[in-house]
């Protein structure tokens, strides 16, 4: 690829193109892709911000190998919005988008040609990236101990893949799609001339308003749509889109928060794109807080030094644990702790959530509320969202967009399981009393034990060791029928053998578990 001038880039491109090409596909149609791997690593292609079925997901543990191929095909069941594509291989994310692997996937939805918002030439995506202008003219990716504490950032922005890029527009109203494609840089999004815009859609589409601003950041792996009106110019114009300077952690060459000149509009002629800024936009059903469920905790760390040193609940990613279960059609709050001096953009894979609150405040910045799948929790901050995963079970992933993060482990699998069922007679409850082999297993030093019960009841499940004395009682009550997940913690308690007993009506079963530490 020729990014800059003179000699070329080698790039990871796809189908011969960096960035790749742009899906454009109209929502409820079906995206089929076939991928032949010919780079000499395994690779998969995640659809970020798609709700698409587990298999098609592009999780790492469904790797396509050098040389092999995989049908990626799935209805678009996405709103209307700006989505994209990249790589998810095991360690390996970062690499392979720094080298280009990642493109725009944009849902179409004819239901918002009414809303009269610029269309065709006048609706431009735009990709944010930033490479390093010492390593000019390659994308070389050589991240040292302090790339991956702060994420590997470079100071030379590429939009599509263009440096120093510049834009021919007209007098007029535009769409812009704004795609964080970076691997750790945060922009603070603004105009050189501090003019006002319009933000009206987030990671998953519209917004039920447009809402007027001069800057927003975005982080990696998020998108925000923007109207620009350049009818207050005139022809030879010129106005900058830019990365305005904000003070965030970190130390050394490339830092976050530093100034950059992204894009420069050159205003040209007068053609009109007969789009609006509108009045409405389509409501948003928002959740209600008291219809949470259940409530999860992620506080997120930082420990210098060495390997795995972000993480999440204390846990780096591994490939075959599934860190907990979540039931489908069933709202939970996920209170997300930032308790390190780190920006973590942390990202959900399947459904859209909605952000609830930001440090205790609920009312939100406008690139907050909406629909999203990715969210910039700053230093020391605590975010609540509020999220229902409803179409498909399976294994899905939830981690920090930083991908020098993401790849150092900050990564937890999360299963999406039948419903629970809430009585005997609910079509949802388990058939049969069933206690299920502990995972993982063997396990240091916290198992899951799930178990199913069809009946309400009275149930125990008790811990056992290897001589069959009596560890720990997990639960001893009166529970309604359905499928439980609960945790074992054997943090105080040698290796060894355990076992797992429940007991539920005449339903007796045990488990036997092995804690290695
Ligand atoms: Cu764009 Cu799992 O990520
Ligand atoms: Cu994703
Ligand atoms: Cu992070």
């Amino acid at each position: 690829m020729n990014v800059w001038p003179g000699p070329n880039t080698e790039t990871l491109s796809i189908n011969g193109s960096y960035p790749g090409p742009s899906v454009v596909i109209a929502k409820g149609s079906t995206f089929t892709a076939n991928f032949v791997n010919n780079y000499t690593e395994p690779a998969t292609i995640h659809w970020h911000g798609l709700n698409v079925p587990e298999l098609m997901d592009g999780h790492p543990k469904d790797s396509i190998p050098p040389g092999g191929n995989y049908t990626y095909t799935f209805p678009v069941l996405n709103r209307g919005g700006t989505y994209f594509y990249h790589s998810h291989a095991d360690m390996l994310t970062a690499e392979h988008v720094y080298k280009g692997f990642a493109g725009f996937f944009i849902v179409d939805d004819p239901a918002e040609i009414g809303l009269g918002l610029p269309r065709g030439n006048f609706d431009i995506p735009l990709c944010i990236q930033d490479r390093r202008s010492v390593n000019i003219p390659q994308f070389t990716y050589n991240p040292l101990m302090n790339d991956i504490m702060n994420g590997f950032l470079g100071d030379a922005p590429l939009i599509n893949g263009t440096p120093d890029a510049y834009f021919d527009v007209s007098r007029t109203l535009y769409r812009f799609r704004l795609l964080n494609g970076s691997n750790a840089r945060i922009y603070k999004i603004a105009f050189s001339d501090n003019r006002a815009f319009h933000i009206i859609a987030t990671d998953g589409g519209l917004k039920d308003e447009a809402v007027q601003v001069t800057s927003f950041f975005l982080s990696p792996g998020e998108r925000t749509d923007i109207l620009v009106d350049f009818s207050p110019y005139t022809i030879g114009n010129s106005v900058i889109l830019k990365s305005l300077p904000f003070t965030a952690p970190g130390a050394g060459t490339y830092v976050q928060g530093t100034e950059m000149n992204l894009l420069r509009f050159d205003i040209t002629d007068n053609t009109g794109s007969g789009g609006l800024i509108p009045a409405a936009l389509p409501p948003i059903n928002y959740y209600s807080i008291s219809d949470v469920k259940t409530t999860r905790t992620f506080t997120l760390t930082m420990i210098m030094g060495g390997m795995n040193m972000h993480r999440i609940n204390g846990l780096t990613f591994e490939m075959n644990r599934i860190d907990w279960e979540t039931p489908q059609n069933s709202l939970e709050e996920w209170r997300i702790i930032n308790a390190s001096n780190m920006l973590h953009p942390m990202h959900s894979h399947s459904e859209q959530f909605q952000v609830y609150s930001r440090n205790g405040s609920t009312i939100l910045p406008p690139e907050d509320k909406g629909w999203k799948d990715t969210v910039l929790i700053n230093p020391f901050e605590t975010v609540r969202l509020l999220v229902k995963f409803n179409n498909y079970k399976g294994i899905f992933l939830f981690h920090c967009h930083n991908l020098e993060h993401e790849d150092d482990g900050m990564m937890l699998n999360f299963k999406i399981v039948d419903p629970v069922g809430v009585n005997s007679q609910s079509e949802n409850a388990p058939e049969e009393f069933r206690l299920h082999q502990n995972y993982p297993n063997p396990f240091n030093p916290s198992t899951k034990i799930t178990f199913d019960i069809p009946k309400s009841g009275n149930v125990t499940l008790k811990i056992y060791n290897a001589s069959g004395n009596e560890i720990s009682t997990l639960v001893n009550e009166y529970k309604p029928a359905g499928y439980y997940v609960l945790e074992f913690n054997g943090r105080d308690l040698p290796s060894g053998v355990y076992y797992a007993k429940l007991k539920a009506e005449t339903f007796s079963e045990s488990i036997k578990m092995l804690m290695i530490k």
